[in-house]
């Protein structure tokens, strides 16, 4: 656990389903303040302010669509209304759909890098100035992915937002480093979340993917929010323009394990 996290404002992205739900209930058992951004009212997000609420903390859950520069600024608006200020924002939402790169719709392409990058990019620039007009040395925390370094076919939007936040992420981490104000990245590997429930449903497919995590299992939603809770505190002070790979090694180039190099 980590003391520097109790009473502080963590604004989290996409946090009704998978990673950024994990993310949430992990910053309330911080004891910190948790804004719970979600997209579809199906999520649900009520339960996790309730879960939270009754280890002590504070939640609120808040809708908006992070494309949308109104929503992202409502968003911010809320967490100051509801908590007094933004210590720690976390930009998860994120989306991805498979198809040859030749057949990929432009409406496709937009909607991906729109969420991933654009949304990033608002949430970044809303939090950074909230902090930067409050005097706050807060942290934020984008969630990448291990295609920030890995191409991957089928799923060229997706990579491209994903190379896109690792150079966001680290341009903005130079820029306000003077300020006292972090910027990280986590790129996680496999996942077990909604966004891989379909790949995963198949034996052979999740095989397949098995096979490419040297540490050889899907990770948890839990193991990434660890991560995104110390990155957040003040044990990683001195880390910035960081992307943390949650991936069982999977970026460290699996196929030569075992002598097969
Ligand atoms: P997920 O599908 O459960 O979560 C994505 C969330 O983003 C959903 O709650 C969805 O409603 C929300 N969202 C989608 N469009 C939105 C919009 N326009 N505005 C606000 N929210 C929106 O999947 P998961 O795995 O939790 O994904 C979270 C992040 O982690 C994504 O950025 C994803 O790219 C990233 N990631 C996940 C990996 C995995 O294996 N699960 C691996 C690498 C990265």
């Amino acid at each position: 656990m980590y003391p520097s996290l109790e009473g502080k404002t963590v604004v989290i992205t996409g946090a009704g389903t998978g990673l950024g739900k994990a993310m949430a209930l992990r910053f309330g058992a911080e004891k910190a303040n948790v804004v719970i951004n979600y997209f579809k009212e199906e999520e649900n997000p009520e339960e996790t302010v309730e879960k939270i609420e009754s280890s002590g903390a504070r939640a609120i859950a808040v809708q908006g669509d992070v494309s949308k520069e109104d929503d992202v600024k409502a968003l911010i608006r809320q967490a100051v209304d509801s908590f007094g200020s933004v210590d720690v924002m976390v930009n998860n939402a994120g989306v991805e759909n498979e198809v040859p790169s030749e057949d990929l719709a432009l409406e496709d392409w937009n909607r991906v890098i729109s969420t991933n990058l654009t949304g990033m990019f608002l949430g970044c620039r809303e939090a950074i100035g909230y902090m930067l007009d409050h005097n706050i040395k807060g942290s934020v925390i984008n969630m990448s992915s291990v295609h920030q370094q890995i191409p991957w076919p089928h799923f060229v939007h997706y990579a491209a937002s994903k190379g896109g936040a690792k150079l966001l992420t680290e341009t903005l981490a130079l820029e306000y480093a003077p300020k006292g104000i972090r910027v990280n990245a986590i790129g996680p590997g496999a996942i077990d979340t909604p966004i891989n429930a379909e790949k995963f449903a198949d034996p052979e497919l999740k095989k397949g993917v098995i096979e490419l995590i040297p540490i050889g299992y899907i990770g948890k939603p839990e193991e990434v929010a660890a991560c995104a809770a110390w990155l957040a505190s003040e044990e990683a002070s001195y880390v910035t323009g960081l992307t943390l790979y949650v991936d069982g090694g999977m970026t460290k180039y699996p196929g030569f394990q075992a002598g097969k190099g």
